[in-house]
């Protein structure tokens, strides 16, 4: 790939009263369970090696207790590694010193928290104009993001509202718009729609998407949950016990996953919701008859419509109505229903 937005490599983060001890018995090949048994030390990250490209949203995900939230706060440096190194546009940012750091997380790097952590004593416009008042950017500035981005997420008319007089999904809008009034390249947001109701989250990431599409920010996103990682997902990693399983866009997890835990995971998802024409369609510049489907349909509504069409077969093009390929009707409710065959 080009050069990574977000470099990652080797990282480790050990809990306990002397680390660099513990990465010794680590490295040695201690297992996580006996330096927590016999040493009293976590081992929270074991050895991360990861690379995040630029504009995209990248998902994290785990089960609790995997990781997440330490590794994503290291990319802002909330935590301090005890062994590795991060780069951000190829430049090392554990070497940077308290100014250069306050610089990079007040212009560069925005965060997301699950809890919201808005200011319960500012209204809604004031928690968004925070990060641009602390930088010293002027009140009419600050009252023009305000309300820029109050729209943006949805929140006309709530600007001198308080945190407590919203709604969890309002509260959330506000630290998007917080977040991303700042302008940063990178946003870090961990699990932001976890403490959300299952309908208000399906919200929470349609806005995003719909956000992203303009902003092409680079977004670092964690979540426990696999239909959310794989809904807003353009590249997704599989964190478990403090190391990577798999990396890959989310139709390699679902078709191809790296080993029995991964695909564990993957066993109950809605395939038919997550996989799109594009990674089973026979490619080739032979069309198939009259239906022609869109590569990036996702193999439900590519069913439906091969089904009411009374097709066997369809067309498959892209969004400029090219050709790319065909795709059989059989062959998508055979992936539907199962783990994708070996011939895949
Ligand atoms: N400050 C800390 N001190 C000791 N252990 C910690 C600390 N922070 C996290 N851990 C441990 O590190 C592991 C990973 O935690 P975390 O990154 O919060 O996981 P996740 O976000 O995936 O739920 C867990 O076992 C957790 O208990
Ligand atoms: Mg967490």
């Amino acid at each position: 790939m080009p050069q990574p937005k977000i470099s990652i490599r080797g990282l480790y983060k050990i809990f306990g009263a002397d680390p660099a001890m513990a990465l010794d018995l680590v490295r040695g090949g201690i297992g996580r369970q006996e330096l927590l048994d016999g040493h009293r030390h976590v081992l929270a990250l074991g050895g991360i090696d990861l690379d995040i490209a630029a504009g995209g949203i990248h998902v994290v995900m785990g089960l609790s207790g995997s990781g997440k939230s330490t590794l994503v706060r290291h990319i802002n440096r909330l935590i301090e590694p005890t062994a590795g190194e991060i780069q951000i546009d190829g430049a090392d940012i554990l070497g940077l010193d308290g100014r250069a750091l306050t610089d990079l997380r007040r212009r560069r790097v925005a965060m997301v928290f699950q809890r919201f952590a808005l200011l319960p004593h500012r209204t809604v416009a004031e928690n968004i104009s925070y990060g641009l008042s602390v930088r010293g950017v002027d009140r009419a500035r600050q009252t023009e993001a305000a309300s820029r981005w109050i729209t943006r997420v949805g929140l006309e008319g709530f600007d001198d509202h308080y945190p407590d007089q919203l709604s969890g999904g309002m509260q959330q809008r506000v630290g998007l718009a917080r977040a991303l009034a700042t302008e940063p390249d990178i946003l870090l947001m961990d699990e932001p729609f976890g403490a959300l109701d299952p309908l208000i989250r399906t919200d929470m990431r349609a806005m995003l998407l719909g956000l992203q599409a303009e902003l092409n920010k680079t977004i670092v996103f964690i979540t426990h949950d696999l239909d959310e990682a794989l809904a807003v997902g353009s590249r997704v990693s599989i964190l478990r016990e403090g190391r990577i399983e798999q990396t890959g866009d989310p139709e390699d997890i679902v078709l191809r996953p790296a080993n029995d835990h991964v695909a564990e995971f993957v066993e109950d998802i809605n395939r038919g919701r997550v996989l799109r024409v594009a990674a089973i369609m026979e490619p080739g510049s032979e069309a198939a008859g009259g239906l022609q489907i869109e590569a990036d349909t996702v193999l439900e509504d590519a069913a439906h419509r091969l089904a009411a069409g009374g097709a066997e077969r369809a067309t498959v093009v892209d969004g400029a109505g090219q050709l790319l390929g065909t795709v059989r009707l059989e062959r998508i409710l055979q992936v539907m229903a199962r783990p994708a065959a070996a011939d895949n």
